[in-house]
């Protein structure tokens, strides 16, 4: 982290924070009380820093883990949270995971190296993605990672690699990633019988040590996530009869977050109209971005699950001593970055809507692995030089590339006031996969600037770069 700012002398224009009405998001109270009490700080570290803007606020990782922590605790059951690492490219989030007691689950050497630099032990690092390089995994065995084999050629690397590359420590711990017949179409993963060979070279390998088993599922029930659990049991028993000793089950991610509120987007969903949308089109599917549950409700709804005799699933992992792992990506940075765009022109364009031009693209704002619309409702900062200007509008958004399809929001937003050239658009809640997954230097516009908002001893807010 570098250059603490001096923003001392913000500019005379003063500033008008408005919600939107048709989908508020959820934010959290910190950065709420900040910007409705200082919105020029905003604005100046937007002129500052250009347009787009990201601000990522490491204290909402910590109270995230905090509250899964707590649901965890409260079964009873002994747990282990990794930060997915991959879920953005902010070091002063992943460092605030560590620092909160998070492992990290790394998918790349260099995320891996950042994971070590944010001050993560060796043994708090997993490693659960696909198709892991020779190289990447060589660097895992020799940082003392966990690893999940994702597939038997993987094992073969493993154990290849073992004979070579052993440090100091005893065994290399691995997981077995099971695909549940569920998901037998999958990719990922071993099915049952491919797992039980892979237990049977592990049984005779005296340097590889089986931690336990792992899946990761697409989705976010958490009856798919009990189901898998409950394919892995079996599995168990037989790793232990085989004289092994699994002692974690990994569920991986697919915690949800609630971007807005749960009656309101549903309100929203079945109130839709093709005359939304710019492209007379109703998507296909959204991110369930207000579902019924929050993260910890989702874990609590998960721990309390039965199997067919009426076990609990919390009972079961007491019961076979087994201590629940999960990585969540997604959902460990709830509420933990904002995305800030400054409206660079604005133009009629149908009768009743306009289209707003952003200074940068979607690829720094966008909902990237689901198809899906950004459905949350950008805050305005209106600034007071526009306040002759009193008219709602409803608008899209679009980015200032030369791109027909580089679009924000094809959805028509209803602004109470229509923003004009200058007014900022703020998009909170998008350190998860959108503001940075797809991020680039087209037109040669610079990456970004990454900014951390940190909270000094007598609770004024500095903002340095995150780097
Ligand atoms: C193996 C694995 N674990 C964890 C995650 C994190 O998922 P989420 O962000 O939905 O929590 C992913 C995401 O793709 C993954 O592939």
């Amino acid at each position: 982290m570098s250059s603490l700012l001096n923003i001392a002398n913000p500019q005379k224009t003063s500033w008008q924070v408005n919600f939107a009405r048709d989908l508020p998001p959820y934010l959290d109270p910190v950065i709420t009380d900040w910007l409705l009490q200082s919105p020029e700080i905003l604005t100046c570290l937007t002129d500052m820093y250009s347009s787009p803007l990201n601000i990522v606020w490491p204290h909402t990782v910590a109270n995230n883990l905090k509250a899964m922590a707590a649901v965890t605790a409260s079964f009873g059951i002994k747990s282990k949270f990794y930060y997915g690492v991959k879920v953005n490219k902010s070091q002063a989030l992943l460092q605030a995971a560590v620092s909160a007691g998070a492992g990290a689950d790394v998918s790349s050497l260099q995320e891996l190296h950042d994971a070590i630099r944010a001050g993560c032990h060796g043994v708090d690092l997993c490693a659960t993605g696909p198709a892991k390089t020779r190289d990447f995994l060589q660097e895992l065995i020799l940082k003392g990672a966990r690893i999940a084999v994702d597939s038997y050629q993987e094992l073969r690397d493993i154990i290849e690699l073992a004979q070579i590359w052993r440090g100091n420590f005893e065994k290399i711990s691995l997981l077995l990633r099971l695909r549940p017949d569920a998901n037998c179409s999958s990719r990922f993963g071993m099915l049952s019988d491919e797992i039980i060979i892979a237990l049977h070279s592990l049984a005779d390998n005296k340097h590889l040590e089986l931690a336990g088993f792992h899946f990761h599922l697409s989705g976010y029930a958490p009856e798919t996530r009990v189901s898998a659990l409950l394919d892995t049991l079996p599995l168990i028993t037989y790793a232990r009869n085989l004289g092994l000793d699994p002692r974690i089950i990994d569920i991986g991610g697919g915690l949800p977050v609630q971007y807005v509120e749960s009656q309101c987007y549903k309100t929203w969903l079945s109130s839709q109209k093709f005359a939304d949308y710019r492209t007379g089109k109703i998507p296909a599917c959204f991110y369930p971005y207000g579902g019924e549950l929050n993260a910890e409700q989702w874990l609590t709804v998960f721990l309390e699950s039965q199997n067919a005799v009426g076990d609990r699933i919390s009972d079961i992992l007491c019961k076979e001593g087994l201590t629940l792992c999960i990585e969540p990506g997604r959902s460990l940075v709830n509420q933990s970055a904002i995305s800030v765009f400054r409206v660079c022109r604005v133009r009629p364009h149908t009768d009743d809507s306009s289209v707003i031009f952003v200074e940068g693209s979607s690829f720094s704002a966008c909902e990237t692995w689901f198809n899906s619309e950004f459905l949350i409702d950008p805050i305005h900062l209106r600034s007071s030089n526009h306040a002759q200007n009193h008219s709602p509008g409803k608008a899209w958004i679009a980015g200032h590339s030369c791109l027909d399809e580089d679009v924000i929001t094809n959805r028509l937003i209803s602004f109470l006031h229509l923003p004009q050239p200058g007014d900022l658009l703020v998009f909170v809640n998008t350190a998860g996969y959108q503001m940075d997954l797809l991020e680039n230097q087209f037109h040669r516009h610079p990456l970004p600037t990454r900014l951390t908002a940190l909270m000094n001893p007598s609770k004024k807010l500095m903002f340095t770069v995150d780097n």
